[in-house]
This record gives C-alpha cells, sequence and structure tokens, in this order.
C-alpha cells in the first residue's frame, strides 16, 4: 500500500526535505530470488543492507494524477538473515518547482512511498514483505531539497524526528518502469580558476546536467554554500542570471569531522561552480557527476575537420544533458520541461546518437496520456499547465504525435508504437485539419512558427500549411505500416488537398509567402514544391544571408536536407562551416560545449542575451545531427530499412562514422581523392543495404557480404 508520514501538524516544511522510510524483516535461509517492487510521489533512491541502487530519480516523471511509474529490482544477491531496506524519498517533480511556472506542489503536498519485497524460496514457497503501517519513517540530514533551487544537508543535524506512518489514500494506476534510468555516466575533476581563502570557481570544462561530489573539514555548524552556473560574468564569477527564479544553490552544513556531500535529489546544469566556505574549511577530492538518461551509445562521426567534430560533441553533450528521465529543453533554468516540438525536431538525431527506442516508447506513452479528447496533443509533456490552445495546440509541437512514431518506427521496426499512436495522430490531424478551415484562427491552433529564427521571420501560415501537411502524410505512412490502405488512401487525398492550398495562398510562381530559407525548406519536405522548383528560392536565400542560415527550431531540421536534394550542397557545407554569427561555428568560436538555445545566446560585442530567455543547454538546434548522419556520412534510415546515400562538399576531405541499426553496426568513411571520391561500408552482420551514389559510381568493389568500397566521380 502507499505509505506517508503521519504529520500531525499539517507542517508542509517535513516535506521538503528528504524522509527515510524503512522496515528490518528476517529471511529464511534458500532464498532463490528477492525482488522489490517501488514506486514514489517523489523521487526515491534505495538502500538494501550495503547495497545502494544506483538509479537516480526514480521513478520518473510522470503525469502523477493519472498514472506512476512502478519499478523493479533484483535484489537476491544481497539478501541475508537479518535485513533492513531505506527508501528515501524527496519532492522531486512531484512536489518540487516545475516548469516556467515554478509553482511547486503540482500534484500534491505529501511525497509517499510504494514497496512489494517478494522473496521466493528453493522450495517455491513465496513470502512478500510490503510497505505498511509498521514501517519507520524518520527525518533525514537533507532538510531541503528541489530540482530548481538545490540540496541542503546539515552533518550537525542531532535530532531526526520520527514519523508515525499511515496508509496515503487513493489510488493511482501504476505503469511498469521499463526504460533505462538516469545515471552517473561520467566523471569530471574540474580545474579550479580562481580562489580565495573563502571561495573558489571551479571549471568542468563543459556543460553539463548533475551535480558534484566532495569531502569537507571543518568547524561544526560553518557553512558551505555551492552555487552554479553556465557561464562566467564579466567579473570572473559564475553567471547565474539566465537561471531565472532556479536557485540552483546547494548548502552543506558542517558536522563533526569529514562531512560527504553527494547529493541525490536535485541537478543542476552548469560548466561552472563556485564554493563559498569560511578560511579554515578544506575541500577534498571535489568532482563532477555527469548524470542521463543511462543509454548505449549508437552513432560516431568523425570528420578531418575540428569544427565538425567539436559540433558532434556539443550535440552529444547537449542531448546527455536534456535526457533527465524525459526529453527535456534546459537542465539548467526554472522550465525543464519535455516541449514536444523539440522533442520531435531532435528525435531522429537522438536515434542515430543512442538506442533510444525504450525512452522515446516512454515519452509517446507520456504524449498520448496528456492528449485532449478533441485532438489537442499538448506543447510539453507530462502537462500540468492550464489547457489554453497556446500549451495544447501548435504547429511543430503537437505534431509531435505523427512525427516521433514513425520515426521511432523507422529505427526499430516496432508496429506496436504506430499502433498505439495512431488513434491521437489521426485526432490531431483532424483537428489541425479542421483548424485551417477557419483559416488557422488562432483560437484553434497557437503559432511559435519558426521559432528563434536569425533575422528572418517565415509566415505562420507556411509553417502551418507545411505542418499539416507533413502530419497528414506521416498519418498516411503509419497506416500504410499496419495495412490500412483504405485509410492510407483517404489521408493522401487529404494530404493533397491541403497541398493545393498551399500552393494557391503561399506561393506565388516559384516564390513561397515570407520568402525565407525555412519557408523552402518546410516547403520541400512537405512534399508541397519539388527540388527543382524550391532551388533558385532557396539558393538565393542563403545567398542573401551570405551562406549563413536564418532558420530556428523547426525549418533548421529541414535546411541542409533541403540544399543537398535541390543539388546545393556546396551551399549546405558552407552553413555547416560558417565560423560567424549565425553558426554553429560561431557558437563553438564563442566557447559553446552544447547547443545553445538561440543563435546568439553570446551577442556579438560579447555581451549575454537578455537572460529571461538564453539558455547554453538547449539540444533543439542541434537536429542538424540528422544531417550530418544522413547526409554528410549518408546512413539514411526509412520505413524500408537503411539506404547509402551520402553528399559531399566542399571543406570536409574526409568523414567517417557509424551507426548501430538494430543490432547491426554499420561503418562508412568517405575520402576526397581530388579527382573524385572513394566511399568504403562494412557492417557486422548481414543487412540489406540500398545504395544511391546519385548515378557517379564509377568502379565497385565488394570484398565479401558485407563490405564494399566505391569509385565515386
Ligand atoms: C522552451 C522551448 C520551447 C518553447 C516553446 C521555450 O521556453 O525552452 O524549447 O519549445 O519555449 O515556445
Amino acid at each position: 500500500m502507499w505509505i506517508k508520514a503521519v504529520d500531525n501538524k499539517n507542517n508542509k516544511n517535513i516535506y521538503k526535505g528528504a524522509l527515510v522510510f524503512s522496515k528490518e524483516f528476517k529471511l529464511g535461509k534458500n532464498v532463490k530470488k528477492l525482488r522489490l517492487e517501488v514506486s514514489a510521489l517523489g523521487i526515491l533512491t534505495v538502500s538494501f543492507n550495503d547495497y545502494d541502487i544506483p538509479d537516480y530519480f526514480m521513478p520518473g516523471w510522470t503525469n502523477y494524477k493519472k498514472v506512476v511509474n512502478l519499478c523493479e529490482y533484483d535484489l537476491t544477491d544481497y539478501a541475508k538473515e537479518n535485513n533492513i531496506i531505506r527508501i528515501t524519498v524527496a519532492r522531486g517533480w512531484y512536489s518540487g518547482r516545475l516548469g516556467y511556472i515554478a509553482k511547486d506542489r503540482v500534484y500534491g503536498d505529501d511525497t509517499a512511498v510504494y514497496a512489494e519485497i517478494e522473496a521466493t524460496y528453493k522450495n517455491g514457497e513465496k513470502e512478500v514483505i510490503t510497505s505498511d503501517e509498521t514501517w519507520r519513517c524518520d527525518e533525514t540530514n537533507v532538510v531541503f531539497a528541489d530540482f530548481f533551487d538545490g540540496e541542503r544537508v546539515d552533518f550537525n543535524k542531532r535530532k531526526f524526528k520520527n514519523y508515525a506512518v499511515e496508509k496515503k489514500d487513493g489510488e493511482i494506476p501504476f505503469r511498469k518502469y521499463s526504460y533505462e534510468p538516469v545515471r552517473e555516466i561520467e566523471r569530471i575533476i574540474p580545474e579550479i580558476i580562481s580562489e580565495s581563502e573563502v571561495s573558489a570557481v571551479y571549471d568542468f570544462g563543459k556543460n553539463f546536467s548533475g551535480v558534484i561530489n566532495f569531502k569537507a573539514k571543518g568547524k561544526a555548524g560553518e557553512v558551505i554554500t555551492v552555487k552554479y552556473g553556465e557561464a562566467l560574468d564579466l567579473s570572473g564569477g559564475v553567471y547565474t542570471e539566465n537561471l531565472r527564479s532556479a536557485k540552483a544553490t546547494d548548502r552543506i552544513k558542517l558536522g563533526k569531522g569529514l562531512c560527504e556531500f553527494a547529493p541525490k535529489f536535485t541537478f543542476h546544469g552548469f560548466r561552472f561552480c563556485e564554493v563559498i566556505k569560511t578560511p579554515k574549511c578544506e575541500i577534498i577530492d571535489l568532482y563532477g557527476v555527469v548524470l542521463s538518461q543511462n543509454l548505449a551509445q549508437t552513432g560516431m562521426i568523425e570528420a578531418d575537420n575540428q569544427l565538425v567534430n567539436a559540433l558532434f560533441k556539443n550535440i552529444s553533450n547537449g542531448q546527455a544533458s536534456n535526457f533527465i528521465s524525459i526529453p527535456t529543453d534546459c537542465p539548467q533554468r526554472d522550465e525543464r520541461l519535455g516541449w514536444s516540438g523539440d522533442a520531435q525536431i531532435f528525435c531522429d538525431t537522438a536515434m542515430y546518437n543512442s538506442d533510444c527506442r525504450k525512452f522515446y516508447e516512454n515519452y509517446i506513452d507520456l504524449l498520448t496520456d496528456d492528449c485532449f479528447s478533441d485532438g489537442r496533443v499538448p506543447v510539453f509533456v507530462p502537462f500540468f499547465a492550464k489547457p489554453r490552445i497556446e500549451a495544447t495546440a501548435a504547429a511543430g509541437w503537437s505534431d509531435a504525435v505523427t512525427v516521433i512514431p514513425l520515426k521511432h518506427y523507422c529505427f526499430y521496426g516496432d508496429k506496436s508504437i504506430i499502433k498505439k499512436c495512431l488513434p491521437f495522430a489521426e485526432k490531431w490531424c483532424e483537428y489541425f485539419h479542421s483548424a485551417e478551415k477557419g483559416r488557422f484562427n488562432k483560437r484553434k491552433i497557437f503559432n511559435y512558427g519558426d521559432w528563434l529564427s536569425a533575422g528572418e521571420v517565415t509566415d505562420f501560415s507556411v509553417v502551418n500549411y507545411c505542418y499539416l501537411g507533413m502530419s497528414l502524410k506521416n498519418l498516411s505512412r503509419m497506416f500504410i505500416i499496419v495495412g490500412n490502405e483504405e485509410k492510407a488512401e483517404f489521408y493522401e487525398r487529404e494530404y493533397l488537398k491541403i497541398k493545393d492550398k498551399f500552393l494557391k495562398k503561399c506561393v506565388s510562381g516559384e516564390t513561397i509567402l515570407s520568402d525565407t530559407q525555412s519557408a523552402y525548406a518546410l516547403a520541400f519536405s512537405a512534399g508541397f514544391m519539388t527540388a527543382e522548383e524550391i532551388k533558385d528560392g532557396l539558393s538565393d536565400s542563403v545567398l542573401r544571408a551570405d551562406c549563413h542560415l536564418t532558420s530556428g527550431f523547426l525549418g533548421l531540421r529541414y535546411l541542409l536536407p533541403a540544399l543537398c536534394e535541390a543539388g546545393r550542397s556546396d551551399l549546405a557545407y558552407k552553413i555547416l562551416l560558417q565560423t560567424t554569427y549565425p553558426s554553429w561555428g560561431y557558437e563553438i568560436a564563442n566557447g559553446a560545449t552544447t547547443i545553445w538555445e538561440r543563435w546568439n545566446g553570446i551577442e556579438e560585442n560579447g555581451s549575454f542575451f537578455n537572460p529571461s530567455m538564453n539558455s547554453f543547454n538547449h539540444y533543439s538546434l542541434g537536429s542538424v545531427g540528422f544531417w550530418l548522419y544522413a547526409y554528410m556520412l549518408g546512413i539514411r534510415v526509412d520505413e524500408d530499412g537503411i539506404t547509402i546515400k551520402p553528399c559531399f562538399g566542399s571543406g570536409i576531405n574526409n568523414a567517417k562514422g557509424r551507426f548501430v541499426f538494430r543490432g547491426v553496426k554499420i561503418e562508412v568513411e568517405w575520402k576526397n581523392l581530388g579527382d573524385g571520391y572513394e566511399y568504403s561500408v562494412k557492417t557486422d552482420k548481414t543487412l540489406d543495404l540500398k545504395f544511391d551514389f546519385h548515378n557517379k559510381i564509377v568502379k565497385k568493389q565488394q570484398k565479401n557480404a558485407n563490405e564494399y568500397t566505391f569509385a565515386l566521380e
């Protein structure tokens, strides 16, 4: 049963720290299996006898009003005759501060725990220990914990209040936790970049999500404060303005002897931290713990160009930093939400980089949990805001419900995901289509547009038509996958109607309304115009910007692919390798170790952009990762598997990489030989590969069933 602390005084503060629920129990000899099922309204850690489960922030974030994850662990190896289990719970997403609204207690006040320990003996008998009123509940020395505001630990605390335990009323349906947990994925020893008797600024060399661990020695009662930030301000201190209301501060009150700080109930997005202490207090062994979803790496890219290598690293760091239970927009400020627009635009990059099968399966569950019966799809999930139009129906955001499942199918081949999503995807398309009839009326559809574009603004109706078209096309493809030809054809016809309308309303000659890079890229990718038709408009718009990009979140994902398809890979490579504003190279030249939220996060005059919305760790503009894998390396994934189809361009003479597709490792490499290209591909198991070298093959050599080299014009 769900249990909670009995709080006679109705004192909400008891839940601001961490409470430990514990139970001592005996087990007989010959335990064959010991299984723990555990969940929390809050976030939990489990220690069983001497073993600490290494997962962070379980049971993960769900819409706790509707569903909560149930985690399962095998504890057989740690079973003894006399056992003790301790489950420590803090607020986390359940009652800590959430989102840009930054309010706490969104789902409830009081944290709670559910546990069932099942012992199976060799003779087949079973014994079950469940959480109930006989469990203990005590305060811990974690006196405050919050994702945004940090963790406060009092090592000098002497009195730990004991609370009686009672049943927590109300049933919340369980869902089995079935994806990789958040874990420590790396440790970083930082460099001290400035120091005095009472403070030190540490540089971890890259922006990441996580915590720091250290030991400290000093006088009992003395306080150490740690502040976190992504950058340094002009005076060399940690820059915190862009964290908005997130305090991102840990506080440690020392006790007697050596105190070990290893927070488990918060995380920060940071590259720098400042430790403020008293002169005599000694800090020992301070290191950074990088936290992320523990996903297997499936992709790698390397080129003879340092900018490309740095960009690939930044994309991967941005992904790792923002994969904390769900795909989030940013890890540092008071937001950290599962924005669906960001998630859909980046999902194929992520699926190349890592095995995201289960991770997105979970996100898809969260998305469908919160879809509205009239078809609207929230712009972030788990959803907890007022269901106004701007939060529940937006082109490019709500379309996640057609994009992510289809991509998931292409990468992982699981039809059940398509089946699960189809009713929601169909409803969304119907809703979106009906909004078109009202001329994309603001009361039916909200326009974020080509969010955070650089300089050029793409007309909202262009974005809306293109996304409506893409979603109808995706829906038709989803119906083909499940074998429903009739519906597939129906939505193909609906798609053609929208294409017609787009051409009538937004195109004159070959010029698209607003004449921006994103407009051409989106119209081509929606299949509204051919490569030939967009070629001039798109190239002109790039040339006008002096071969720089102007796109925001939505257009960018399609920009370089559209240029390559239109036969202008030369321009795609120029944009890729730019080092002046706006470009990825500009970010790198300004010290970026992740992807920035906006192209002008640091302005050309060196100042920070307005801190009200300026994160240095947003993965969305890293969606170029898709192009790097699919076009630069040439490994393309669709419903029919893998096609090898590279696009070359100047500035890079050698590129190589790998991608593990459904358990098969594909390695590719190409070289510019001056008078042509050499392209080689190798797989570690037999895989049906299709090749498309734009009719430029001079010679093909096949070493064996899994290894090819092509000489190309
Ligand atoms: C978030 C984005 C998100 C956007 C929606 C921002 O605050 O950080 O990544 O997609 O809002 O407009």
